[in-house]
């Protein structure tokens, strides 16, 4: 009987729990929990003797696979596996898979309403603006960027994005789509980041590019903080005190933003975009029946380490 772990320090709902545990109960596979848990000692301790592995932002680097000694599959619940060493699970021969698309709905919720909060002034009492009618530049054009899309044509917003991989993609649904960074970032009211934290995309949202945004711009990122080049952000926000920045996640000089920018800038408390009991519930029975169909038919489909 295959036993998986599902270590994670920020919880699911309880609603995904009772699903993910129907799934691995109705295929026979042993389960246990590992929640809220504080140190890398207690997910070293959990993972010595499971064959699968589920966890959402949890680091799961070298020591951790080199631990779990019967690990075949870790499967990131969730798009981003940038907290997953994934040559290091090569290396022990773990397969490392994520669930695209299962949380995107509710990251791009979350976009769109950082879009509007900022606009509002942070619903301070003051005059803000509307989405309507403004342009919004979607920084890539994944899963969560094409939500976000589907959203916004609601609110009467102009899209555009750049992309470097989904091209066709986007023209085909009527986006326009720009040549280059710059170009989108000069055209926009509202940029979104939607890339992944590595490649090329780590640190291309730099002065260079943020200082063609228009006047009153508004920066919302539900991305990674390391899409980022935090020092150009500051400096550009310092050059720039008509720009705000919102995130789903706090950046590391958060003194700076908390001295130098008030009223310009807000970060959610913990990564809070795939927090819903519906992407809970999508992206963890996802990762349960790709462990089962894994495990039991050697499933390789969503594999990101091949
Ligand atoms: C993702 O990459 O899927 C999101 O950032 C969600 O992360 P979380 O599972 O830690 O909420």
């Amino acid at each position: 009987m295959a036993n998986v772990l599902i270590a994670t320090e920020k919880p699911f709902a309880e609603k995904a729990i009772s699903q993910i545990t129907a799934v691995l109960e109705q295929n026979e596979f042993s389960y246990q929990f590992l929640e809220k848990y504080t140190s890398k000692e207690e997910l070293l301790e959990a993972v010595k003797e499971v064959d699968a592995l589920i966890v959402r932002s949890d680091k799961v680097d070298e020591e951790v696979l080199k631990t779990a000694e019967n690990l075949k599959i870790v499967v990131r619940a969730g798009a981003g596996y940038d907290n997953v060493d994934v040559d290091a699970a090569s290396k022990n021969n773990v397969v490392v898979m994520n669930t695209p698309g299962q949380n995107s709905n509710a990251v791009a919720e979350l976009a769109v309403g950082l879009a509007l909060y900022g606009l509002r002034n942070m619903f301070s009492g003051t005059s803000g603006g509307e989405l309507r009618r403004r342009t919004i530049g979607l920084h890539g054009y994944g899963y969560v960027a094409r939500n976000v899309h589907r959203i916004v044509r609601g609110f009467g917003m102009h899209p555009a994005v750049f992309t470097r991989y989904s091209r066709t993609q986007a023209v085909s649904e009527g986006l326009q789509v720009t040549d280059s960074l710059e170009e989108l970032y000069a055209m926009s009211d509202v940029v979104s980041i939607h890339v992944p934290a590595r490649d090329e995309h780590i640190k291309s949202v730099s002065f260079d590019v943020l200082k063609h945004l228009r006047q009153n711009a508004i920066i919302v990122n539900t991305a990674r903080k390391e899409v980022i080049n935090e020092d150009d952000l500051i400096n550009f926000m310092r050059f720039r005190p008509d720009v705000k920045y919102l995130a789903d996640i706090a950046p590391d000089r958060i003194a700076e933003f908390e001295k130098h920018f008030k009223g310009r800038f807000f970060f959610t408390p913990k990564k809070m975009g795939a927090q819903t009991i519906e992407a809970n519930i999508n992206a963890g029975v996802a990762a349960a029946e790709q462990i089962v169909k894994f495990l039991q038919n050697g499933d390789k489909t969503y594999q990101v380490n091949k």
